[in-house]
């Protein structure tokens, strides 16, 4: 899956990594968001059914987003602030 951004494409850019690959972002975007868009394709797999997510519900209900990020440990993508120079990892 892959975000487009309709709107608010002009904010400050921030940089973060995805399993060790660069993504680029948008101060603002939450960490879902940012990594959606910024290309990555999927989240971790489903627990139950292995197979890629990319998130649900959007609004931290779902459960389907969790993260590892260093310095926060496991988070809910689209319940976490992006910010520039994240290390994420899929789980
Ligand atoms: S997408 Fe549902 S909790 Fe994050």
């Amino acid at each position: 899956m892959r975000l487009k951004r309709l709107r608010d494409a002009g904010r400050a850019p921030i940089a973060l990594t995805l399993d060790g690959a660069p993504v680029s972002a948008q101060d603002g975007d939450t960490l879902l968001t940012a990594l959606l868009a910024g290309g990555a394709g999927h989240l971790s797999p489903n627990l139950f059914a292995q197979e890629p997510r990319a998130g649900f519900c959007h609004m931290g209900a779902c459960q389907d987003c969790w993260v590892a990020v260093d310095g926060l440990g496991r988070v809910r993508a689209c319940a976490t602030p992006a910010a520039d120079g994240m290390v994420v990892r899929r789980l």
